[in-house]
Parts: C-alpha cells; structure tokens; sequence
C-alpha cells in the first residue's frame, strides 16, 4: 500500500504512534518546545578535583572522585541536594526531567533504599510516588508505619530512560550521594527494596529471593547499620502470589523495631 502524507492522523493512527513510541520506553513528555540535545550534550569542562589522580579517558566514565568529594563537603541534607542538584557528570540527568532527591522524614529511623525514579516520580521530584508507591504506602501502613517514620532513597536519584535499571556504572558514580544520605540520616534500620538496591548494598551478586527477609549489618560510608532486604512493590505489582513473601519481610522489619524500641 502506498504510503499517504500530509494529512493529519486519525484517532486510531495516533493512538498506535502513540503506543509505538510507549513500546520503546518512550513515556513521558519532556517539553513542549523541541530540544537540540546534540547542542545541549557539549561537555562541559569538569572541575578538578585536588586529590583525583590522573585517569584515562575510559575510567573517567565512572569515576566516582567528583561525586565522592561533593558528598563528602556537604554537611547537611540541604547541602547534598543542592550538591546533587548542580551536579552534571551522571548521563541519567540529560534524560531526566530533575533530581529525585528524597521522600519522607529525614529524622526517621527507618531508611529505604529503592532502585530508581520512574516516570511519576521523575515529574513529582519524589521517590516512589506512583503505582509501585502505594502499594509501598499500603505495605508500611499494614506495619503501623508511614511516610513520617522514614526515610526514602533511590540508589541513583534521577530517572534512567525507559525505566531501565541503572547501569553499574552509573550507580557506582552515584554511590557517593547514597552513602552520604545514609550518614546525615544515620537510620537504626535500613531496608533494601529490590534486587538492585539489595546487590548494590550488599555488594553480591546474589539474587533478591536468596537475600530477603534476612537482617545483615552494613557499614555504609561511616554508619553501620542492620539491614534487611524485601521485595520490591512493582514486582509485588507484577507477581502478586509473593505477596506472601513480602508480609514475611514486613513481619520481620516490625519485629525488629519493636525490639529495638
Ligand atoms: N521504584 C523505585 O525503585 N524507586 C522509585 O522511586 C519508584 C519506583
């Protein structure tokens, strides 16, 4: 059939470019004006940092130097974020609308530490905000808990395209900000939820079905801290029959609290 051009699309045809273009983890509009990311992609010359050794070109991608020392001077939350926020070397914020810095209450106890912002909390600025965030609210209510009594982190704070899951590389150059949230906040309890958050922290490639629902003491950059890996809620949403699981998990997180208290 020949191709016709210059007539606008019917609804159907629109609906399908549409869905094409959701297909290809194209999900979120950005903008409504277009933007030359070749122009905007020109590096910008780095600032040096004094004690970072001389590095060939391809370590530079992940070198974690610059994030470690910017986490390093910054002595309150504030100060990370704004740190964080001015912060160009980590190729996810091209792609992301802005910094998805934290959620929740800085003088809580109780950390989570997720994977990555998706398309709902790339738009709001927050951590788990969408779809998988209810159910995490619906998950912390079931254990008396909510959004006052923690603490909410990403292991990268800005959106990977497509809701893929962050690279190695880019979350060990983002490593610095983590371990530097996990200091200024200094939880008693620390939960990772989800297999990338789970191997990220505990350094191990073991999967999260052999890592859950058990309690392990992590030293992160200068705290230490008992840790406990849960199920994810948007695979919770994917596979609700580990629904079962994951109540094990929260059992295990209230347990500790209330022995802790
Ligand atoms: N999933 C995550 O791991 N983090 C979020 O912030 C949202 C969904």
């Amino acid at each position: 059939m020949a191709m016709q051009q210059d007539r606008p699309l019917t609804d159907a045809e629109a609906m399908a470019v549409l869905e094409w273009y959701r297909a290809a983890g194209v999900d979120v509009a950005v903008g409504e004006t277009p933007v030359d990311r070749f122009a905007a992609s020109i590096p910008k010359p780095r600032p040096q940092v004094a004690s970072a050794p001389a590095l060939p070109e391809a370590a530079l991608k992940s070198d974690p130097s610059e994030t470690r020392a910017l986490a390093a001077a910054a002595s309150s939350l504030d100060d990370l974020r704004s740190a964080m926020a001015a912060y160009d070397g980590c190729g996810l914020k091209a792609r992301a609308t802005q910094l998805c810095f934290a959620d929740g209450n800085p003088a809580a106890d109780i950390m989570l530490v997720g994977e990555a912002p998706g398309s709902e909390e790339d738009l709001q600025g927050k951590p788990f905000v969408g779809r998988a965030g209810q159910l995490l609210d619906r998950m912390l209510r079931a254990i008396g808990l909510d959004r006052t009594r923690v603490f909410i982190v990403n292991t990268v704070p800005w959106r990977p395209p497509g809701n893929r899951e962050p690279s190695p590389d880019e979350m060990a150059l983002c490593r610095p900000f983590l371990e530097r949230q996990i200091e200024l906040v200094s939880p008693r309890l620390m939960v990772a939820l989800g297999n990338v958050p789970s191997k990220a922290l505990f350094g191990t490639t073991t999967g999260i079905m052999r890592m859950r629902g058990q309690w392990k003491t992590l030293t992160v950059g200068g705290h230490t801290v008992p840790t406990l890996a849960m199920l994810h809620p948007a695979y919770l949403l994917r596979q609700p029959g580990s629904k079962a699981l994951a109540w094990r998990d929260l059992l295990a997180l209230r347990q500790k609290i209330e022995a802790d208290a």
